[in-house]
């Protein structure tokens, strides 16, 4: 659908994210560093590239860097937040977050422009109005979401005229693809992946000694701990027994494993070092035979089986005895949980985000473990 709306574009099935750019691995790059790693990823056949208003300062960066072949690539952002993670999708904030977003880009049009996160004050009718006015003015040429609850994303799909859904889909974790497939099919969008090589663990440059840098959002990611890590480092191990017989790496294999899902239009990178870059765009012109992608799944398929008992033990055992006395990991462990049961629809999603943030509100506070307490009880008593 996407690729038909964009046609007279030249596309490319991996597509450059700025998310760590802005610092989110906490390897945040200056101007001149980012550019150069922009304009390689264009050297490199890469022609889609992907930001937000909320990736810091990346906006401006891409804008940059794309200047000399703007024509030649899509460029797509995002609105949801405004200043201090407000969420705000009023058709005034969509239009005026469309217009900041031209203007840090340097650019008069987006190719797309995507839903970044919920705004559970204001109505779908009103986003979308606020979304179709921007095509019909020429600022945009299409709209997609992202991080939706599903009662919320089908209400985009009745309603609006969606192209792209943006969701996370690897080796290590692919339930959001599986639960948005059938969507897919029903609607006809394309699908965005995001987190290809699992935030950095299908490289093998992480293990369970790896300490994060301040600022890494790994840091508190549950998917880098207890049973999740296990099994995301037993999958980075099988696909580096196989990756040699493919002639490829591990972590392009983990990139061409969702190149060739069903639905996946763009399969999103985001390396800050050139390295990596060079090492995850040359997927692109691997291929990798069907009893290869057959072997990984069904190896995923196990892994998920042992996960879920693993997990829901874990999830048991946090919530029926006393919280880690030291705060920090009693935080983590909270947070585990939440996404547990906010992956698996074991609470309602708007629940779950409000607790969530209450969990953050404590982490950026005094730090009390009787709050943190007072949370697990609320955790328990909403499942
Ligand atoms: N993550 C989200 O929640 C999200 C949501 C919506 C959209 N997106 C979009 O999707 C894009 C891609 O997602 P992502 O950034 O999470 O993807 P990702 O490429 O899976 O994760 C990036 C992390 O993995 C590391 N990494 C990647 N390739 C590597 C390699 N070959 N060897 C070693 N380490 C490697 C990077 O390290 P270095 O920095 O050291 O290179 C970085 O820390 C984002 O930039 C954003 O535009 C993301």
């Amino acid at each position: 659908m996407l690729r038909k709306e964009l046609a007279k574009l030249p596309f490319s099935s991996i597509g450059f994210g700025c998310y760590g750019l802005g610092g989110a691995y906490g390897n945040k790059i200056n101007e001149k560093q980012g550019i150069d790693l922009i304009q390689t990823a264009f050297d490199q056949g890469i022609k889609v590239f992907d930001t937000a208003s909320s990736y810091e300062g990346t906006e401006e960066i891409l804008g940059k860097a794309i200047a000399p072949f703007r024509h030649e690539v899509v460029v797509a952002s995002k609105v949801g937040l405004v200043a201090g993670n407000i969420p705000d999708l009023s058709k005034s904030n969509v239009i005026a977050s469309c217009k900041e977003s031209l203007k840090k880009l340097g650019t008069d049009y987006l190719d797309i422009y995507q839903i970044h996160y919920d705004d559970p004050k204001t109505t779908v009718e009103e986003t979308v109005e606020g979304l179709e006015s921007l095509k019909e003015a020429g600022f945009i040429r299409s709209y997609g979401i992202g991080h939706l609850a599903k009662g919320r994303m089908l209400e985009y799909l009745k309603i609006g005229d969606v192209s792209t859904v943006l969701s996370e889909i690897s080796v290590i974790n692919n339930s959001s693809y599986t639960q948005l497939y059938p969507l897919h099919k029903k609607y006809g969008f394309d699908i965005m992946g995001f987190s290809v090589t699992g935030r950095g663990i299908l490289s093998g440059e992480i293990n369970h000694a790896t300490k994060f840098l301040p600022g890494d959002i790994r840091a508190i990611d549950p998917q880098f701990k207890r049973s999740k890590l296990k099994s995301a480092l037993r999958r980075y191990k099988k696909l580096k027994e196989i990756s040699g017989d493919c002639g490829v790496t591990p972590v392009q294999l983990a990139i061409c494993w969702v190149m060739q899902k069903e639905g996946i239009e763009v399969a999103l990178i985001g390396p800050t070092k050139k390295e990596h870059l060079l090492e995850n765009s040359r997927a692109a012109k691997c291929s990798i035979k069907k009893d290869i992608i057959d072997e990984i799944d069904s190896f995923i398929r196990k892994e998920g089986e042992w996960l879920k008992v693993a997990i829901s033990e874990e999830v048991s055992n946090i919530l029926d005895n006393q919280l880690n006395k030291d705060i920090v990991t009693a935080i983590k462990d909270l947070i585990y949980v939440l996404e547990h049961c906010l992956e698996n629809n074991l609470m309602e999603h708007k629940r779950g985000a409000a607790l969530y943030k209450q969990i953050i509100a404590v982490q950026k506070s005094d730090k009390s473990l009787n709050q943190i307490q007072k949370i697990k009880e609320e955790i328990k008593s909403s499942i």
